[in-house]
């Protein structure tokens, strides 16, 4: 008999799920939130609501292009966290209120564990292209930013983490500061295509060992702007294509440095990247082209891989459940890392 899997995916502000047949996608259904734009960033309780709002009709539409009635169902996968209590327990919630209906497996699953699966995604009509195990993972998303050695689909070691801000929150923030919108992440790397790289320079971290850290270099652009405003009025809107090209590189240097540095240290040659900042334009160039210098072989997901979505939740949880994992229902959503 088959292994089916219903994903489900409600950390942040995508309402995301997938259905996956002994590991083949059949379907990914997801609903973003557009109604975070005009706050500049995402409002928790709008969150849940929405999700609130989504849930059945995301779940009915991923089974029906799936083309799987729920009694057919192996398994249900979720989002346990890290990440927005109030949007994890409406995915929380209703994975157990559905495993129970059905009677059958609820799997609980780590967002970050999520990200790191995202490459064993097997689409019909498309070889599988999957990095031998141990590889590492640069994971860089609006909560994460990690180096990760995979060694097997369901062991992972965290080798460096930013002690502060992601690199999705500088993207972020400091589009929000410049006044070009949100999410910053793809506004910043549209006009950075369009500007010199080399124009404008930026202090970086000097951390040890592998983690990382954003919030000095998003303060020493906010004090940039700020003198240069000063002077000029004019001068973001004549130059933001330079700041936008200059400020990126800038952010892709520190990443890269760490990851080479991981990859030398490990000796690891099969590199990945996930999590929404892994659709950058620059850092997918720069980490092909490191690749290629170093005699790495490189793996970037699909770009509707990269940011949330459910079927690298069920695509985890289909490894749970053939390692014969079943969660209790008395599971609570967990907001940090460090609590799952
Ligand atoms: O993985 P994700 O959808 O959500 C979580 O944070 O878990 O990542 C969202 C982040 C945002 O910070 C967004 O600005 C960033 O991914 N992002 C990008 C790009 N597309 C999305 N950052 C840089 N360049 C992009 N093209």
């Amino acid at each position: 008999m088959a292994d089916i899997i219903l994903g489900i995916e409600s950390s942040c502000d995508d309402t995301s799920a997938a259905v996956i047949k002994d590991g083949w996608l059949l379907s990914n259904v997801i609903a973003s939130q557009d109604v975070h734009k005009a706050y500049g960033g995402v409002v928790p309780e709008l969150a849940s609501r929405a999700h609130e709002l989504n849930i059945v009709p995301v779940v009915s539409e991923a089974l029906s292009r799936a083309g799987v009635e729920p009694g057919e169902l192996s398994a249900i996968a979720f989002t346990r966290g890290p990440g927005l209590l109030g949007s994890l327990l409406v995915g929380t919630s209703f994975a157990k209120a559905m495993g129970l209906a059905l009677d059958i497996p609820i799997i609980m699953v780590n967002h970050l564990q999520g990200h790191l699966m995202a490459d064993f995604i097997r689409q019909s009509g498309k070889d599988p292209v999957e990095p031998s195990f141990p590889y590492l993972c640069l994971l860089v998303s609006g909560g994460n930013s990690q180096i990760v050695r995979v060694d097997a689909p369901l062991s992972y070691t965290i080798l460096g983490q930013t002690i502060d801000d992601a690199v999705g929150e500088a993207f972020d923030k400091c589009s929000k500061m410049m006044g070009l919108g949100y999410p910053g992440g793809p506004i910043i790397d549209k006009l950075a295509k369009l500007g010199d790289p080399t124009r404008f320079s930026f202090a970086k971290p000097h951390i040890p060992g592998l983690d990382y850290s954003f919030s000095g270099i998003k303060t020493s652009l906010l004090y940039f702007v700020r003198d240069e405003m000063a002077k000029d009025p004019q001068f973001m809107e004549k130059n933001k294509e330079d700041i936008c090209a200059s400020f990126q590189k800038a952010l892709i240097d520190i990443l890269m440095d760490k990851l080479i540095k991981a990859a030398r240290q490990t000796g690891i040659k099969d590199i990945t990247i996930g999590g929404g900042v892994s659709a950058n334009s620059g850092l997918r160039q720069r980490l092909v082209e490191e690749g290629a210098k170093r005699g790495w072989r490189t793996f970037l997901p699909e770009f509707k891989f990269t940011t949330d979505n459910a079927a690298m939740i069920a695509v985890a949880g289909y490894y749970h459940y053939l390692a014969g994992e079943n969660t209790a229902l008395d599971v609570a959503p967990v907001s940090r890392l460090s609590d799952f």
